[in-house]
């Protein structure tokens, strides 16, 4: 079997923040190769900088030195090509579910080709006979079926998840857990999830990079053997769990 392709590869890259007060050194030369289609966890400490290395391969930040290709390119800016899902969802509470979903889409598209379109996404997220319902009939895991089909229907590529289930309450992040899954299966997006969370990235991912603490290096990128779908106390899980926090270096407790 030939080798995936590389879709985002980051070489070397550092970033510093300059405040007026002190510069903060939050990357410290990351290496990091993402698949083509794969669905990849970034876990490590909090503050080390997985949310600034996101925003980095988005282009919402710039790096200080190093690079970072998408497809064989150099990242000018944000693209429409590449989205991101929010913890807080971004959705307008003045819209209805169709207009927020059709938000991305723009005013200049045919209504017939915008209602395809957004139809496609409320059935994919399961929100099928709520297309007229405002957010606030909707519940947290609703709201959040939404900010994906908002985030899926400008059709992008990679698709950047940040902490997204941080808000909902536990019932609902594995319910979610559970439709993003079935989103990626469906869609054969490439996805980048940030996680604190060692189960969630165990549960869902391909492969997981562990970052250490700031100023942070990617220290490894582990393979996830387990088949899907996964129930995290299988001991495969279990183990693949033991491993990860073993080189975040926290101690188990079970
Ligand atoms: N725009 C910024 N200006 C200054 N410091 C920042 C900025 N963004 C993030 N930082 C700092 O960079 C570090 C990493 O932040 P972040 O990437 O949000 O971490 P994580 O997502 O892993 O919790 C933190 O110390 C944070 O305070
Ligand atoms: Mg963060």
């Amino acid at each position: 079997m030939s080798e995936p392709a590389s879709k985002i590869v980051v070489r070397d890259v550092y970033k510093t923040f300059s405040t007026k007060k002190d510069d903060v050194q939050v990357l410290d030369g990351v290496n990091l190769e993402v698949r083509e289609g794969e669905f990849l966890a970034i876990v490590g400490p909090s503050g080390c900088g997985k949310s600034t290395l996101l925003n980095c391969m988005a282009g919402f930040e710039k790096v200080t030195s190093g690079s970072i290709d998408i497809d064989g390119e150099g990242i000018v800016g944000p693209s429409r090509k590449r989205v991101f899902v929010f913890q807080e969802t971004g959705i307008f509470p003045w819209y209805s579910v169709w207009d927020n979903i059709g938000f991305g889409l723009g005013k200049k598209m045919a209504f017939d080709e915008k209602h395809e379109i957004v139809m496609k996404y409320i059935n994919l997220v399961g929100l099928q006979g709520f297309e007229k319902a405002f957010p606030n009939e909707l519940s947290g895991g609703m709201k959040q079926r939404v900010e994906f089909a908002r985030a899926l229907a400008v059709e992008p590529d990679v698709l950047f998840l940040d902490e997204p289930f941080g808000a909902l309450d536990a019932f609902t992040r594995l319910e979610m857990r559970r439709e993003i899954v079935h989103i990626w299966q469906e869609t054969k997006k490439t996805c980048i999830l940030v996680t604190h969370d060692v189960e969630e990235a165990v549960e869902l991912s391909d492969r997981i990079a562990v970052m250490t603490r700031r100023p942070a290096v990617v220290h490894s990128v582990i393979d996830n053997p387990n088949s899907r779908p996964r129930d995290p106390d299988d001991s495969g899980c279990r183990e693949l769990k033991d491993q990860v926090f073993e080189i975040l270096g926290v101690e188990r407790r079970v």
